[in-house]
């Protein structure tokens, strides 16, 4: 089943072919290089980039299949709406043409399953052992959910103001580091001292399982506005390293709560953070208490926003009949909630 999916949810053009879970093409076309400078993504600067270049990655993606594919995808939300609008539109003018069905795909079950896509030749091979604890770190979201079957999923937390990507590029905004600034952060942390500083954990004491890092953000603000530029340069490396540890430690903390309260041993991750390779070790040595399997993408491309992981939650959706009756009717769902399905009023 040849599916032809597309995601434009922030600020990556993307278009993918994927049979069931093998990829064929994974197009993949970012707008870092515009948003880099506003300092962040503007909504309608991204719709416009969205537009620029859409026709030229589907035709891409095409260069593969043709048009011999079986159904079209395509992410509702959740997202920026500008942008969400012109991959919706793009998919209904499409499904139209090649009279072929639509399905909707929430971004979020997209990074779910993107722990499950194979290559062109089928590998890895992996069996889906449910239910799974799941647990999404991107620029958008924060999020704890329980993956209890195909496209069954129970959320149990979530960010109640900022995002952990969000916090980080933050921070790396306020360093004068650029955007997106996960990777910055990153890359400096590796050369500092992560307790050279303690910044607040927020929520860490609480017993519910929802993240917060907007005061962390404060703090870190507070900090380093008070310092002089010297001291300021001279300590880049340990800034990063103290304030990416409490980011990461607040999500491992929540993590276990939740490891203890659904005893639930198997793991998946994703999301764009998740190409931070301390915090893929934090979460690894975590999950190896409970015994269990942590999955991650299994591909470095499957990180971060792209059209094949909604190509392969759509199979899944295809195989139980779950197509858009009416296209007219689509509508971006901008804050789309992973156990809602398409349901606007969540
Ligand atoms: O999943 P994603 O591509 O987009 C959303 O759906 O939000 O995630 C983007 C986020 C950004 O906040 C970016 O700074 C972060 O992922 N990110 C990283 C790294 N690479 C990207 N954060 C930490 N370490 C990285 N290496
Ligand atoms: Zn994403």
């Amino acid at each position: 089943m040849l599916i032809l999916s597309i995601d434009t949810s922030c600020d990556e053009t993307s278009v993918a072919v994927t049979n069931g879970r093998k990829i064929i093409v994974n197009k993949v076309f970012s707008q870092v290089l515009i948003n880099k400078k506003g300092g962040g993504v503007v909504p309608n600067l991204a719709r416009r980039a969205h537009e620029d270049r859409i026709d030229f990655v589907i035709e891409e993606a095409l260069k593969r299949v043709s048009s011999r594919f079986d159904f079209i995808a395509v992410t509702y939300g959740p997202g920026l709406a500008p942008a969400l609008e012109v991959g919706i539109n793009k998919a209904k003018t499409l499904a139209k043409i090649y009279k072929k069905k639509l399905i909707a795909v929430n971004h979020l079950e997209g990074h779910i399953y993107s722990c499950f896509a194979q290559n062109s030749a089928g590998n890895p091979q992996l069996d889906f052992k449910f239910p799974y604890l799941s647990l999404i770190v991107s620029g958008g979201h924060t999020e704890l959910a329980i993956f209890k079957d195909h496209l069954d999923y129970k959320v149990i937390g979530e960010t109640i103001d900022d995002a952990a990507g969000e916090a980080l590029d933050k921070a790396a905004k306020l360093l004068g580091l650029g955007y997106p600034g996960g990777e910055v952060i990153e890359r400096l942390a590796k050369q500092g001292d992560p307790k050279y500083h303690f910044f607040p954990r927020p929520m860490s004491r609480t017993l519910d399982l929802n993240f917060s890092f907007s005061g962390l953000k404060t703090s870190f603000y507070y900090y380093v506005t008070k310092m002089s530029d010297t001291e300021r340069h001279d300590n880049l490396y340990n800034f990063a390293a103290s304030y990416q540890e409490a980011v990461f430690e607040s999500i491992i903390k929540k993590l276990q709560l939740a490891f203890e309260r659904e005893k639930t041993v198997n793991l998946i991750v994703g999301g764009g953070v998740i190409a931070n390779r301390l915090l893929r070790k934090k979460i690894r040595d975590l999950s190896k208490k409970y015994n269990g399997q942590v999955l991650f993408p299994v591909f470095k491309t499957l990180y971060g926003d792209n059209a094949a992981m909604i190509g392969i939650a759509a199979y899944y959706r295809a195989l139980k009949n779950q197509f858009v009756d009416n296209l007219e009717s689509l509508d971006r769902i901008p804050r789309a909630r992973l156990d809602s399905y398409l349901d606007s009023a969540a």
